[in-house]
């Protein structure tokens, strides 16, 4: 067989198959013409294999055209396969828009968070304004304007973290309760939620919690007001007409009387038992001078509240640390909890 027919035959062929592919409108036909004109049964292989019945000059001669139209081809073939996949991802008639999305888990609030917000609320409806005070304080808003003296023991239950400058974080939000009386005007009532920190650690204890602070102060504000405001919302924050609430005599540099509240709690084995939940009582004399305020006409009440015992036991969670684990699994849990 000479050289020119087999080349004839190849253009031939060759002719075939570049049509068959351009007009391959979709990845299975380009597949077709694929196995068609370059698979091991095709045309242009068998022409292979007859390159063994020829002498090596014309073996020479017609095996490099044959390679040089096979590459062709085979470039060929493949600038169609990419053209056709991306015009696929980019303009598909199939594509149906009204599919569903596929389902992405979103994100929610910390249960934390979500107590704080819930317990706002009560308050706001209460007619408390909320304030915030900052995280990084000084010596003078967190002890010495709330009666704590430079000497005083209260100090060291604090275990504060300083900053070499002479600041600190907060370890209470009665901070806020200093700068609120001295920005602004009389009657005050507001409730100063957010981060306090102190170097403790353990399963009641973390470095970091939250409180919120309230704060009345007017004429005539007496300690049944107080107590009165108290019951109203943890009532209303658990929900409970009946709940057992306990005032129990405590100290505070920065009020005077002073309380502790406990609530009555079912505990892990089963009985009844109660937990501190917020420490209280009428602001000390000496704080309501410190922020200019004369305590022969105005009185007032202040409370602070541990945020993490309140979730723990609206969300019976018995171990404090895992609010801050970030383990998504108990994290999830929340999600939908409705506060
Ligand atoms: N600041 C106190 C603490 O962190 C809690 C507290 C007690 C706040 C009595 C008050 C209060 O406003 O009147 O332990």
């Amino acid at each position: 067989m000479s050289v020119e027919k087999l080349k004839s035959d190849l253009e031939k062929v060759l002719k075939k198959a570049f049509e068959s592919i351009q007009k391959s409108e979709n990845s299975e036909e380009i597949e077709k013409a694929r196995i068609l004109y370059l698979g091991k049964k095709s045309q242009i292989n068998s022409l292979m294999k007859s390159l063994s019945n020829l002498d090596s000059q014309q073996k020479a001669e017609f095996g490099k055209y044959l390679n040089e139209a096979k590459a062709k081809l085979t470039s060929f073939l493949e600038d169609k396969k990419l053209s056709i996949s991306s015009k696929v991802k980019t303009i598909n008639d199939n594509f149906d828009f009204s599919m569903p999305g596929r389902n992405s888990s979103i994100g929610s609030l910390h249960p934390i968070t979500k107590i704080m917000d819930y317990s706002i609320e009560i308050f706001e409806d209460l007619k408390f304004e909320c304030v915030e005070g900052p995280e990084i304080e000084d010596d003078f808003h967190n002890f010495t304007a709330l009666n704590i003296p430079e000497s005083h023991p209260a100090r060291a239950m604090h275990d504060t973290f300083y900053f070499e400058d002479g600041y600190l974080l907060r370890t209470h939000t009665s901070s806020v309760q200093i700068r609120a009386m001295r920005e602004k005007n009389l009657p005050i009532r507001v409730i100063a939620p957010g981060k306090v920190y102190r170097k403790d650690s353990d399963i009641t204890h973390t470095p970091m919690f939250h409180q919120i602070e309230g704060l009345y102060i007017d004429t005539n504000v007496s300690f049944s007001n107080l107590k009165s405001i108290i019951n109203t919302f943890l009532k209303k924050f658990f929900e409970n007409d009946d709940l057992k609430i306990r005032f129990r005599p405590s100290y505070f540099p920065f009020t005077e009387p002073s309380a502790e509240v406990d609530i009555e709690y079912i505990n892990s084995r089963g009985e009844k038992s109660w937990l501190e939940i917020l420490g209280c009582g009428m602001v000390h004399p000496n704080v309501l001078k410190m922020a200019k305020i004369d305590p022969s006409i105005h009185s007032g009440y202040a409370f602070g509240l541990g945020v993490e015992r309140l979730a723990m036991l609206k969300l019976e969670i018995s171990d404090l640390r895992l609010f801050y684990e970030n383990d998504l699994r108990f994290l999830e849990q929340f999600k939908r909890a409705k506060l």
